[in-house]
C-alpha cells in the first residue's frame, strides 16, 4: 500500500472475550472501570502519572523535571542519575530476593540451567570487569551477536553495568548484517561464541564474525564464549575466550551511574531505504517504560515463571525477556534453540517442564504450531499457564482462536501487543483483568498514550475509518533519534503528519475504541514477525554480479504472514537459469541471513515503474499473487513491461 492509496478497512470479527473473573480478581487492574479511571489520570497529567511510577526505582541522584520535550526530541527523568542493569539486579538481591530463580535456561541439546538473581548478579559483575580489562569504557558502543544463552543476557547487562552501550545483532543475519552494523555504530568489540545451536546444527556465529573482522578493521577485539565446542580459527591478540577473561575477575563491580539521558543500546531495524537504521534508546525512560507495562500487560507477580520466545536479538528481547522482566524481579526463561526440535512438541514440553505461568510469541510460530496440529500440544500438561501473548503482526482471528483453546485451555487471558523497536515497549493491548479482548485486535491504548487515527492532513477518523496510526504525546521508552541521522529521524517519523509521531502503519478504530492494525503503509515487509525493508533486500540482489536491477514486494504466506517475491533484471547477455535463481537466492541468504530469502524471484525484461522512477510495487505484488495486473496503471511508464511480466508468469 502507498500514501496516495485509500485505506480501506475491513470490518469482519465479532466476538468478545471478557476477562476471566478469577483471572481479574487477582489483576493489578482489575477491572474496566479500574482501567478507565487510571488513564483518565493519565493522560490528564502524563508527567505526574509517570513520575509516581519512575520513584519506585534506584536512583543514584533523583531527578529534576519530569519530561522537557522539544519536538521531536524527549528527554525523561531530567538530571536524574539510574542504572537499569542496577535495577535488574543489585536491587532485588538487596531485597531479600537474592536466591530466587532470574533466569531458567534451557539449550537446545536439553540441558538446563539455573541462575539466581545473586548469581547473575555475579557473573555480571565478573563479566563486567572483564569487558573493562580489554579497555571497554562509558559510552563505546558494544556489538553482541550470539545464541541465546544466559552469557547473552549477561553479556547485556554487563555493559548496561559499566555504561557502555550494546548493540545487538539477531544471531540469524549473517557477514554483511555484522559489517554494515559493526562500520554504523563504530564498535570495536564484538562478544560472540563459537556456535550455538539451532534444530541439530551449528550456526557458525564466530566464524561470521572472523569473516566480518576480515572486512572490518574496526574489530579490534572479540569475545569468544565456548558453547558448541566445535574447533574455530581462533586469532591470539584479536580474540579472548570468555571463560578466561572472567576467571579471575572479581564478582563485584563499582555500578555506572548512568544519566537517565545516557544511550543505553542501538538496535538496527529495517526502514525504507537499503540501510538499516540504529534505534537509539537511553536509559531511565526506557527502564521506566519497559519496567511498568510488563507488570500491567503481563499481570507480573513475584513467582511467575515468565518465558517470552523472541530472540534476545530483537526488541522484543531486549523489552521483555530481559529488562522489563528482569527490572521486575520475575523469573524469566530463555530457550536457545528451534520450536520443532527434536519435535513440534518443545515448546509445549518447556512450558510443562519448567511450569510456565505466562507465556509470550509471535502469530507466525502459532501458525506454524496450528499447521502441524493439537497433538502436539496436547501431549503436555499446560495447565501451570495463566496469560498468553502475541507480538510482531497482526494475528488472524482463527490462530487466535486456536491459541485461546489449545494452549489457553479457554481460561487464559489473551494480551495482543502493538508496538516497535521505535517504541521501545507495549503501546496499545489489552489489560488482561480489565479489558474485553476481540481476536485480532490490539484493543486499547496503554496509560499515558495517546493514540489516533489520522488522514493525510492530521485529521483525527471517526470509528472504522482507515487511516495512519500516529501518537500524539512523547512517552518514556519513545526512540531518541536514529543513530548519526537526525535527518533521516526528523523525516520518518515527524514530517509525515507534522506534530505527531508517525508508525508506518494503518489502522482503524472501532465503535468501541479498539485498534485494529492493518499492515504497514511504508516499503517495510513483515516476514514472519521480523521487519524487512524492500530497498535493503534488493540492495543485496543487485550485488549479485549477475544482476542489473531488482524489485522486491510482500505477498500473503499462510505461515509467514508475507513472504518475499523478487523481479530480477539481469545484466545483458547472461542467460536465466534456475541454477542462477538459486544462486542468486543463495547469495541473499549469506548477505543478509535466512530471515531474507525471497520465496519467489522471477526474472524480468525490466521492472514497472512510474514516470518519476518509483518502482510500482502494488503491480508486482499483484503479479506476485495472482499472476495478473488488473490494478490502475495510468501512471506506468511503459506498459509492455507489465505484460512481460504476467506473460513471465507461465514459465
Ligand atoms: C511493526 C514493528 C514490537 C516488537 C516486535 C516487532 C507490527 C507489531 C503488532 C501487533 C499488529 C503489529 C507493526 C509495527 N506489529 N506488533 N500486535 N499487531 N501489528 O517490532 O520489528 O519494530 O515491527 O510490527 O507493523 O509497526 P518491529
Amino acid at each position: 500500500m502507498t500514501h496516495a492509496e485509500t485505506i480501506e478497512s475491513r470490518l469482519q470479527e465479532t466476538r468478545k472475550f471478557e476477562p476471566p473473573a478469577d483471572f481479574a480478581r487477582q489483576a493489578h487492574v482489575p477491572s474496566r472501570a479500574a482501567y478507565d479511571e487510571t488513564r483518565r489520570r493519565s493522560l490528564d497529567d502524563p508527567e505526574s502519572f509517570w513520575a509516581d511510577i519512575a520513584r519506585g526505582f534506584h536512583w543514584f541522584a533523583p531527578f529534576s523535571k519530569t519530561l522537557e520535550w522539544n519536538l521531536p526530541y524527549a528527554k525523561w527523568f531530567v538530571g536524574g542519575k539510574t542504572n537499569i542493569a542496577y535495577n535488574c539486579l543489585d536491587r532485588h538481591v538487596a531485597a531479600g530476593r537474592g536466591d530466587h530463580p532470574a533466569i531458567i535456561w534451557e539449550g537446545e541439546p536439553g540441558e538446563t540451567r539455573k541462575l539466581t538473581y545473586r548469581e547473575l548478579l555475579g557473573e555480571v559483575c565478573r563479566f563486567a570487569n572483564a569487558l573493562r580489562s580489554i579497555g571497554v569504557k562509558k559510552g563505546d558502543r558494544v556489538t553482541i551477536y550470539m545464541p541465546m544463552t544466559p552469557e547473552l543476557a549477561i553479556a547485556m547487562l554487563a555493559c548496561a553495568r559499566i555504561g557502555a552501550p550494546h548493540s545487538v545483532i539477531f544471531g540469524g543475519f549473517s557477514v554483511q548484517a555484522i559489517v554494515d552494523r559493526v562500520e554504523d555504530a563504530e564498535s570495536h568489540v564484538v562478544i560472540t561464541a563459537d556456535g550455538g545451536w539451532r534444530r541439530g546444527k551449528i550456526v557458525p556465529l564466530y566464524q561470521n564474525v572472523d569473516e566480518a573482522a576480515a572486512r572490518c578493521p574496526l574489530i579490534k577485539k572479540v569475545v569468544v564464549l565456548r558453547r558448541t565446542g566445535n574447533d574455530i580459527p581462533f586469532k591470539p591478540g584479536r580474540d579472548a575466550w570468555w571463560h578466561e577473561l572472567t576467571a579471575n575477575a572479581a564478582d563485584a563491580c563499582p555500578v555506572e551511574p548512568c544519566d537517565a539521558e545516557d544511550m543505553l543500546f542501538l538496535l538496527y531495524t529495517s526502514g525504507s531505504t537499503g540501510k538499516p537504521k540504529g534505534i537509539l534508546h537511553t536509559t531511565a525512560g526506557y527502564m521506566v517504560h519497559t519496567n511498568y507495562t510488563a507488570r500491567m500487560i503481563f499481570d507480573l507477580k513475584p513467582d511467575d515463571v515468565y518465558w517470552c520466545s523472541a530472540d534476545a536479538g530483537w526488541i522484543t528481547g531486549h523489552s521483555y525477556v530481559i529488562y522489563g522482566i528482569l527490572s521486575n524481579g520475575v523469573t524469566t526463561l530463555l530457550y536457545e534453540g528451534a520450536p520443532n526440535f527434536p519435535d513440534w512438541d518443545r515448546f509445549w514440553a518447556i512450558i510443562a517442564k519448567h511450569q510456565v505461568t505466562k507465556f509470550y510469541t509471535a502469530p507466525t510460530a502459532i501458525r506454524s504450531f496450528m499447521r502441524e496440529g493439537r497433538e502436539h500440544a496436547d501431549k503436555h500438561n499446560l495447565s501451570s499457564l495463566k496469560l498468553l501473548g502475541t507480538v510482531g503482526e497482526p494475528i488472524n482471528p482463527e490462530a487466535w482462536i486456536w491459541y485461546h483453546e489449545v494452549i489457553g485451555g479457554r481460561r487464559c487471558p489473551i494480551v495482543d501487543t502493538w508496538w516497535q523497536t521505535e517504541t521501545g515497549g507495549i503501546l496499545i493491548s489489552p489489560l488482561p483483568g480489565a479489558i474485553a479482548t476481540k481476536p485480532g485486535s490490539a484493543t486499547l491504548p496503554f496509560f499515558g498514550i495517546d493514540a489516533v487515527i489520522m488522514d493525510r492532513a492530521g485529521n483525527v477518523q471517526p470509528p472504522n475509518s482507515g487511516g495512519f496510526l500516529c501518537i500524539r504525546k512523547p512517552w518514556p521508552g519513545i526512540l531518541r533519534g536514529i543513530w548519526r541521522d537526525p535527518e533521516r529521524f526528523q523525516k520518518q517519523y515527524w514530517s509525515e503528519i507534522p506534530g505527531v509521531y508517525f508508525t508506518g502503519d494503518s489502522a482503524r478504530q472501532d465503535e468501541d475504541g479498539c485498534f485494529w492494525i492493518m499492515g504497514r503503509v511504508d516499503d517495510v515487509i513483515k516476514v514472519a514477525g521480523h521487519r524487512l525493508g524492500t530497498m535493503e533486500v534488493e540492495s543485496a540482489i543487485v550485488s549479485h554480479p549477475a544482476v542489473a536491477e531488482a524489485a522486491v514486494v510482500g505477498v500473503p504466506h499462510e505461515i509467514k504472514g508475507n513472504a518475499i517475491a523478487a523481479f530480477v533484471t539481469l545484466v545483458t547477455g547472461t542467460q536465466p537459469t534456475p541454477a542462477l535463481r538459486d544462486a542468486i537466492i543463495a547469495h541473499v541468504v549469506t548477505q543478509l541471513g535466512a530471515v531474507a530469502r525471497p520465496d519467489q524471484l522471477r526474472f524480468s525484461q525490466a521492472v514497472p515503474k512510474t514516470r518519476s522512477g518509483k518502482i510500482m510495487r502494488r503491480l508486482l505484488r499483484e503479479i506476485a499473487t495472482t499472476g495478473e495486473v488488473k490494478g490502475d496503471t495510468t501512471t506506468l511508464e511503459d506498459f509492455s513491461v507489465v505484460a512481460s511480466l504476467a506473460q513471465k508468469d507461465e514459465e
